[in-house]
């Protein structure tokens, strides 16, 4: 089904302003495949909706790049375990096609979980290696729901671009991985965390936090930043730089560290002592019942 929207003038179809586009909202991949026919140099943001200014960050880029954007909005029951919060996933549509639409986003592809995942689907894509370390060792599974639904998403809207944030640094090796070893015909941009002006990291789960867990929160970043200080006093040593996070997390008595890493930014693997490629420091860290990420890049970024 197509419904095409324009904010001033609501949703009926053709009663557009000259030289403006009515954004399309797709929810088949048989019509997705069709409007997507008519485009060309297209820019494509994958998100899971209720949409905040970290994902508007990478859809004004892609809008600055392409010329026809179009997002994605589907929040992927794969990549979320037994115990994880997919049925509470905060979800706003109506909102969210707004600020699309205010963004002048041509296409939105926001499928069913049955277009998506229908009777006998049975393809996954895996990376073993992902599920070793970080959020893969926290979240048997994510990466293989995060693996196979971006890589259904890249075959289904075909862009010359996908931009996805820095703020899940792990899922941007797994998909620049994937892109490489399955010649994906798609270039792969990654762009900056987006954060609040107390330093937390812009996430949709910040919703969950009461206002008491609000006011702890942004010790995450502190932490991240008591790291950065040191290395750029000279601190090579990573475990030096992990105690250095775990002092300022560990100041705050509602936050329950799952992880902290210093780790190779390419690998991911961990380190004992950070060289040229630099480090991602990264760390998992619950509040109450919501368990949030972050992460700041050492050193040289990799490429
Ligand atoms: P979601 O969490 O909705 O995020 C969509 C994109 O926005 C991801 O690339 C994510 O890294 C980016 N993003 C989130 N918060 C950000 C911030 N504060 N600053 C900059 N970018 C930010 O990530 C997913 O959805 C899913 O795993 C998805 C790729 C859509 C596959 O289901």
């Amino acid at each position: 089904m197509i419904i095409l929207r324009n904010a001033r003038l609501g949703t009926l179809a053709g009663m557009y302003p000259l030289g403006t586009t009515p954004m399309q909202v797709i929810t088949t991949v048989a019509d997705f495949r069709r409007a997507r026919a008519a485009c060309d140099g297209l820019g494509f943001v994958p998100t899971m909706g209720y949409l905040h200014q970290g994902h508007l960050s990478l859809i004004r880029q892609a809008r600055a790049e392409c010329s026809t954007v179009a997002v994605s909005i589907f929040v992927n029951p794969t990549q979320f375990g037994p115990r994880e919060d997919f049925e509470r996933y905060p979800r706003d549509m109506d909102r969210d096609l707004a600020l699309l639409e205010a963004e002048a986003v041509e296409l939105v592809f926001a499928p069913s979980r049955e277009e998506m995942y229908p009777e006998g689907f049975g393809t996954y894509v895996v990376q073993p290696a992902a599920d070793e370390v970080l959020e893969g060792a926290a979240r048997p599974g994510h990466f293989r729901g995060v693996a196979t639904v971006v890589c259904k998403l890249l075959n289904i809207v075909q862009p010359t671009r996908a931009y996805f944030g820095q703020k899940d640094a792990q899922q941007t090796v797994v998909v620049r991985q994937m892109v490489r070893d399955l010649n994906i015909p798609t270039e792969i941009v990654v762009l900056p965390t987006v954060r609040e002006h107390d330093g937390l990291a812009m996430s949709s789960r910040n919703t969950y936090l009461t206002p008491e867990e609000r006011r702890a929160a942004p010790a995450i970043y502190r932490g991240l930043q008591a790291a950065e200080q040191r290395y750029l006093a000279g601190e090579r040593n990573a475990e030096a730089l992990r105690q250095a996070v775990i002092a300022v997390l560990d100041a705050e008595p509602l936050l329950r560290p799952e992880y902290v890493s210093v780790a190779d930014p390419i690998t991911l693997r961990e380190l004992e002592r950070v060289g040229e490629r630099g480090a991602l420091v990264s760390l998992a860290a619950r509040l109450g019942s919501v368990r949030l990420i972050d992460n700041v890049m050492l050193g040289a970024q990799p490429s």
